[in-house]
């Protein structure tokens, strides 16, 4: 390796002159022996007496995902692979595209390496079946799926392999929240490990029903009522909503019913569940909000009700031209 001579007492300064001067060759050590320094450089430099030795190249410590990736995935395919990460706790969820498979196994390292999480996770298919649980394929860490989540201020338990969780409904959540009274009686249909009553409990008095089919999303939601500090109290049942709101002999001030794909079917239970003048918060895939309101609409209207529409949202995108949608309904 070509380097400037200099005595050790002239290093530092030959070194910022070869920097500025865009001469200094970065991937390589600066070696200092007995009484000279020698400084790698990439170009002639007059002036210094030059030498060729041996020198230690630079152990480049990546900084980021895509210097990880750099030379095995193109920029587009790394921006792609990063606007997919999912953290939930200490782990991360990806999705890598078909054509990527083949170099999961690196690109999980990269994310651990770049994330610095627990463990590292790809989707190995949809959200599916009534849990809305989606297959995952361990890929980097340590493979343990349960992990503690913050949602603004809150814990969240969970297994990412057994129940679902989005950390990408926080800003509804929120939303929600901030729209509930104190006092108010509330019942979250699907519940899962009960991030909406967590939330609203932690920040409310109220008095909140939850419940949802999947046994080990009651468990960790019972988890999580212990693991947070509650203003308001949380009953949990395990059922199918249909069936345990049978036994109910109370109405509801709110209603949540975030089963995007299948919430409109339980729209007969809700509407006679709900208190006059109560809110109904309804979620469903959509390309726009007409048919959510005209469900709403039609259920009311059967059970001999009426409801003013408050507000719609796009909660996110969930595919080219669908939204995962929110409307919330005032029913009388
Ligand atoms: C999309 S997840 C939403 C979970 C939770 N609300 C959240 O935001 O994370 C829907 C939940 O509904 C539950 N579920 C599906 N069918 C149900 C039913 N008939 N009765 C009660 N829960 C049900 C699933 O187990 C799942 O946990």
């Amino acid at each position: 390796m070509k380097c400037v001579k200099v005595p050790l007492k002239q290093l530092n300064d030959t070194r910022i002159k070869l920097m500025e001067n865009g001469q200094m060759n970065m991937e390589y050590r600066i070696k200092a022996s007995d009484d000279y320094g020698y400084i790698p450089i990439n170009s002639d430099v007059n002036d210094y007496e030059i030498v060729d030795i041996e020198l230690e190249p630079m152990k480049k410590v990546p900084h980021n995902f895509s210097e990880l990736l750099e030379g095995e995935l193109s920029r587009e395919e790394i921006e792609n692979l990063r606007t997919s990460f999912d953290t939930i706790g200490d782990i991360v969820i990806l999705e890598i595209p078909e054509d990527l498979e083949d170099k999961k196994q690196i690109i999980g390292d990269a994310a651990l390496k770049f994330t610095k999480r627990k463990a590292i996770y790809m989707k190995k298919s949809a959200i599916k079946g009534t849990t809305r649980v989606r297959d995952l394929e361990f890929l980097s860490g340590v493979d343990d799926s349960v992990t503690i989540h913050k949602e603004h201020g809150a814990r969240l338990k969970l297994d990412v392999r057994e129940v679902y969780f989005s950390p990408r409904l926080a800003t509804e959540r929120k939303r929600v929240m901030e729209s509930v009274r104190e006092g108010e009686k509330i019942l979250d249909m699907f519940c899962g490990i009960g991030p909406f009553p967590i939330v609203i409990a932690r920040n409310k008095e109220t008095d909140i029903t939850a419940v949802d089919i999947n046994e080990s999303a009651i468990r960790y939601l019972n988890e999580n009522i212990r693991l947070n500090k509650l203003k308001g109290s949380i009953t949990s049942y395990c059922g199918d909503v249909k069936q345990v709101s049978q036994s109910f002999n109370l109405k509801f001030d709110r209603i949540i019913m975030n089963l995007p794909g299948l919430a409109y079917s339980f729209l007969d239970v809700a509407v006679n569940l709900i208190e006059d003048g109560g809110i109904i918060n309804y979620y469903e895939f959509s390309d726009s909000y007409e048919q959510g309101i005209k469900r709403l609409e039609n259920a009311c209207q059967k059970a001999g009700k009426k409801v003013e529409i408050m507000n719609c949202r796009k909660v996110k995108s969930t595919s080219p031209g669908e939204w995962h949608v929110a409307i919330d309904g005032k029913v009388y």
